[in-house]
Formats: structure tokens, sequence, C-alpha cells
């Protein structure tokens, strides 16, 4: 599904990594491997309008014109699972600036739990690219956009791995103004809140950890 604020991306290379992502039987590196590439795609289409000034480069034979980035952006990784999509989009984006924010989901509750917030109390950037594999729920990117948007961050863009529908459409609902950049939209949620089909937990197969 893509409409202007939703873009599920339909790259035949998303579709790959996506499947070695979805499968139990990935290893740790390579499941960190394909978030990496699926990562880098998705910000691929996160930063299709990024606003450039022209100027003037001298090449070894001539000048020509050439384009410089001008917006700041800021990523914001959810911990602890986002810190695994911030490499591939500093990769693309080197000169963006690195915002941490720590939710955990409560096991019995499934709601977040706020542990971290390393934000400065002034000069928000101009856009936030949020990072976490997954949007479930949706509570956990619901509580962060709030945040960012009480900063003062005027374009606020969600980079995900998978969502759920329900959570995305509770977070389109309440934010009308965010725009979700994902690798696939799920269809339901378990009784325990996880994603499915989904890929599990993603914070604990990137850091090989054991799930709770
Ligand atoms: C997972 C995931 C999201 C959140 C999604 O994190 O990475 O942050 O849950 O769920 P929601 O949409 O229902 O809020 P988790 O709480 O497992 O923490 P972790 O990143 O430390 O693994």
């Amino acid at each position: 599904m893509t409409n202007e604020r939703v873009h599920c991306i339909a790259h035949p290379l998303a579709a790959h990594h996506l499947r070695i992502i979805r499968d139990a039987s990935t290893p740790t590196w390579q499941f960190r491997s394909a978030v990496d590439r699926l990562a880098m795609l998705l910000g691929v289409y996160a930063t299709e309008d990024l606003k450039t000034r022209e100027t003037v480069v001298t090449t070894p034979l001539a000048k020509t014109a050439a384009q410089v980035l001008t917006d700041r952006i800021g990523l914001v990784p959810i911990l602890r699972a986002g810190l695994g999509l911030v490499d591939p989009l500093l990769q693309l984006l080197p000169e963006a600036e690195v915002w941490h924010l720590g939710l955990y989901r409560n096991e019995e509750t499934a709601t977040p739990v706020r542990y971290y917030d390393k934000l400065p109390a002034t000069s928000p950037v101009d856009i936030a690219l949020v990072l976490d594999p997954m949007l479930a729920t949706g509570g956990s990117v619901r509580l962060v956009v709030e945040r960012l948007a009480q900063w003062g961050v005027p374009d606020i863009r969600v980079v995900s791995v998978i969502a759920a529908q329900p959570g995305l459409d509770r977070v389109r609902g309440e934010f009308p103004q965010v725009r979700f950049f994902v690798g696939a939209i799920d269809p339901e949620l378990n009784a325990r809140q996880f994603i499915v089909p989904g890929l599990g937990d993603a914070g604990d197969r990137i850091f090989n950890t054991p799930s709770a």
C-alpha cells in the first residue's frame, strides 16, 4: 500500500532482504546485514524530497553545477532495536545528527516505558527520521512522535522494517502530519501484541539476546 503518507516500498531488493529478515532460521549476522540493506533502501525513499541549493563545483576538467543538501536532518533511533538502522542511514546522510530516545515495552501490558531522552532543549532539526525496525501497537512510535513534535520538529518521518496495520492506523490517525516509510505492512498482532507474521523480536535478533 502506498499513499501520500504511507510508503510501503515495492522494490525487488527490499522483498529479497525482507524474506531473509522474516525467516526464523536466519542467523544473527545475516539478520543484521539484511536489516542494514533494507534500511538503506528505505532511507533512499524517505529522503527523496530533501531540499538542496545550487552551487558550482570544479571538476578536474571544468566548472559545473552541483547541489548541496540544506535540510538539517536528525536520526532518532528508538533504543534499543532502532540502533540497527543508524549505520545504514548514516551511510546515506553522513552529516545527520543522531538523537537517542529509549523506550521498552512492558511485557505484560505491551505499553512503552521511557528510560532515556537525549534531545536538547532548543534548536530542533528540520526533519527527523524516527528509526525502529518494528511498529506493532504503535505505542512506542507515538510517544516518540509526540516528543519530537513538542521539541518543534516540523517534518517527522518514521522508517520501519515492518509495521502492523492496526498500529500504523493508530499513529496515522493521531498524527496526520507524519509520513511512514516501511518495508511491509502486516495485517495483525497476536495476543502478546507481536506483529504477525512479522519477524519476531527485532532487538533480540539484532543483538543476539534471548527472547523474554
Ligand atoms: C520493540 C520494537 C519497538 C516496539 C514496538 O522494542 O523495537 O520499539 O517494541 O512495539 P509497539 O509498537 O507496540 O510499541 P522492545 O520494547 O522490544 O525493546 P528493544 O528495542 O529494547 O528490544
